[in-house]
């Protein structure tokens, strides 16, 4: 089968869905694999490490003219143009997206937005979610710590102590858990929160403290167990109290870092400019969940801005910074789920049975497929 790797093209996209590793599978495999110049650049992979891996290079038309085009991001208009129909396109193409996926039918491809797999063991492997999530906690940290006119670990010198920098993590999903990670390599005194008590053990193993806000009613139990291993909305009462908690909290840290998330809904809004006001100056908020709308009502998605003298964080793609490892990582979840789709003869074989693919399956032969079934 003949499979396309384009170049990115959305604004500060750097990741690339297939490094020289994965084509050399992919061509053991008996695919041809057709790399558009300069597609891994960004991401500190050359030309002449595809073409070794045995890609042969080409330009944009002949890369997305492949029966298989594998992608980071959605393709935008003018690259829709160029794929053929019938074509299979895999990629974080956006599950929630409707215009996006009426697109996809209309363009008469077999689309695949990897976001929807589900949480099980067996699709672990191909769990875009997870790689990217990972890495995006790790350089909020990072962006943090450059941020901050302090240093994170607690320094005793000839010249005095300087005490250890406080950070509070909102959210322990996979980002907010390697956040706390790197923070507390780092030095720093971490506390964390989240809607699903089942994380405090997680946080105490990093050696960070739980901030609990207990549940008081049925209601708030059975909303904080989620579903599928997700948050749900909770209801005003818990979002009360939380909110009184948050507010401590985040007066006495100097770094705070929001990984919020409810799939497919606007970020709750956890950390209000009130909050931010009682803030000491020079603290950070990296705020992860700025292509959401934000976990704080100041942030502005994209930017770094000063308000009431707290830096704010906006970063929409975090792992498009660290290009080469969250490519590294996202490639190898793109090869799982290719070999998922492909049977013993190198062909395309689209399993309805096969629940991942079902799940990821957004446009085929014409029609959508809102495939967000696991977060209803
Ligand atoms: P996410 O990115 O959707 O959300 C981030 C975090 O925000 C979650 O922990 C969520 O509970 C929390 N959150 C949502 N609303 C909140 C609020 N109002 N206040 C405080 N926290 C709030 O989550 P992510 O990282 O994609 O994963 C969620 C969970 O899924 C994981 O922690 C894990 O339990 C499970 N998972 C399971 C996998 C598997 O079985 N293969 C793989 C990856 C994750």
């Amino acid at each position: 089968m003949l499979i396309g790797i384009p170049a990115e093209t959305l604004h500060e996209e750097r990741r690339v869905a297939a490094t020289p590793e994965t084509v050399k599978k992919f061509v053991a495999r008996g695919h041809t694999v057709r790399v558009q110049r300069g597609a891994g650049m960004h991401a500190g992979l050359s030309d002449e490490q595809y073409s070794t891996a045995g890609a042969e290079l080409s330009d944009d038309t002949d890369a997305l003219a492949a029966q298989l085009v594998l992608k980071v991001r959605a393709p935008t208009r003018t690259e829709l143009t160029k794929l053929r129909s019938g074509t299979a396109l895999v990629g974080m193409l956006d599950p929630f997206d409707a215009d996006g996926i009426a697109g996809f039918a209309r363009a008469g491809l077999s689309a695949f937005a990897l976001e929807a797999a589900p949480r099980t063991s067996r699709a672990q492997s191909i769990d875009v979610l997870s790689s990217q999530a990972n890495i995006a906690g790790y350089k909020a940290v990072v962006i943090a710590a450059e941020r901050f006119q302090r240093i994170f670990p607690m320094l005793m010198t000839a010249a005095g102590t300087v005490k250890a920098a406080r950070v509070f993590v909102l959210g322990v999903g996979v980002a907010g858990l390697q956040a706390i990670a790197t923070a507390r390599r780092l030095g720093a005194v971490v506390e964390a929160s989240d809607v699903r008590p089942a994380v405090k053990e997680q946080v105490e193993s990093l050696g960070a403290k739980f901030v609990d806000v207990p549940c008081e009613t049925q209601e708030e139990q059975d909303a904080a167990q989620g579903q599928g291993g997700y948050a749900r909305m909770m209801p005003e009462s818990w979002l009360q109290r939380q909110k009184v908690e948050v507010a401590n909290r985040v007066a006495a840290a100097d770094i705070v870092i929001t990984t919020a998330l409810v799939p497919g809904r606007r970020a709750p809004v956890l950390v209000t400019e009130e909050m931010v006001k009682t803030m000491k100056p020079g603290s950070v908020v990296v705020d992860l969940a700025a292509a959401a709308g934000g976990n704080c009502p100041l942030t502005t998605p994209g930017q770094t801005i000063s308000v009431h003298g707290v830096t704010i964080v906006g970063e929409t793609n975090l792992p498009g910074l660290v290009a080469t490892d969250a490519s590294t990582l996202y490639s190898r979840n793109v090869l799982e789920f290719v070999r998922l789709l492909t049977g013993d003869d190198g062909n395309l074989r689209i399993d309805l049975e096969d629940d991942i693919i079902a799940a990821c399956l957004i446009a085929h032969n014409g029609q959508e497929k809102r495939s967000d079934a696991k977060w209803k």
